[in-house]
């Protein structure tokens, strides 16, 4: 039996599944949901109505699921749903966020790689979405390490980065860390600058964020010149794929093989979003 339809979106990362409806999705489309997602990195799903139970559902086909981390306002969730963070900028009738990152650009970054084991999917779900502004861009990390230039992977070739849990990628302070803005001595977590896709292997960069990254032991500045060259290099244009998003869309994204970022939006027009993370399998490491 065919599976369903998959059209990728650019030439270097992502791809539309037709004809899925994932509050339904039986074990064979599963599978092969589960084999396009190895070799695309990001997968979107268009027209989707998913209740909060349908969200968790479908992510922990992929495994188990990360409760949703302290907002940079305080709050953690959906209420009921631990699993499930909120990204809007939509304020409750006391003023206060409903969720996190504001209208604000939310800058190119892997999701939580300041952790030892960070998730390895975050899946994305549009509930309301503004006018214009607010795109989702992905990045291949898997095409830009393959096109990296000789000199880049030469430099680069064993180093660690460690990446920084003081800021997240609206800039806000995470909650209960110290402020920090020195790479050199700010909380972070090493991981290796090459790493392997952990179902298959492939060799990919894994940046984590440019704000407060440092490559340990280099010197302040050589570390800085380096970051500086491979983030020019891994966001050019041919790795990445912007999405313009519709309610029902459902994009999801490996985080070991991609960055992604979120452009900024008019802040009295409305974006809300449901966000669920599947945990890492394995601390990333370098490929054999
Ligand atoms: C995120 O950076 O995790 C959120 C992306 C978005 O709001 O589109």
């Amino acid at each position: 039996m065919s599976g369903p339809e998959i059209k990728p979106l650019s030439h270097s990362v992502g791809a539309e599944v037709l004809g899925v409806d994932l509050s339904r999705l039986d074990d064979q489309t599963f599978v092969a949901v589960a084999q396009a997602f190895d070799e695309h990195h990001g997968l979107l799903f268009r027209g989707q109505t998913l209740s909060p139970d349908d969200l968790v559902a479908f992510s922990r086909r992929f495994g188990d699921l990360d409760h949703a981390p302290v907002m940079e306002k305080g709050k953690t969730a959906v209420s009921g749903y631990p699993e499930i963070y909120i990204v809007s900028n939509i304020k409750d009738d006391d003023g206060k966020a409903i969720g996190s990152l504001g209208a604000g650009e939310a800058v190119w970054h892997t999701d939580m790689s300041y952790l030892p084991n960070p998730p390895g999917i975050s899946m994305l779900y549009a509930l309301e979405v503004p006018p214009e502004g607010g795109d989702t861009s992905l990045c291949s990390m898997a095409a830009a390490h393959d096109e990296l230039p000789a000199d880049l992977r030469e430099k680069t070739a064993g180093l660690w980065i460690k990446h920084d849990g003081t800021f997240n990628s609206g800039g806000y302070l995470r909650q209960g860390v110290r402020e920090d803005s020195d790479p050199m001595t700010c909380e972070g977590q090493p991981h290796p600058v090459v790493c392997a896709h952990p179902r298959t292997g492939r060799p990919v960069l894994y940046l984590g964020r440019r704000r407060n990254a440092y490559i340990v032991g280099l010197e302040r500045q050589e570390s800085e010149d380096l970051l500086n060259a491979l983030w020019e290099f891994a966001t050019l244009p041919d790795y990445t794929y912007t999405h313009r998003w519709r309610v029902g869309d459902l994009l999801m994204w490996n985080n070991r093989a991609t960055m992604h970022r979120r452009e900024p939006f008019d802040a009295n027009a409305r974006r809300l979003m449901q966000r669920t993370q599947i945990k890492g399998h394995a601390q990333p490491v370098p490929p054999r």
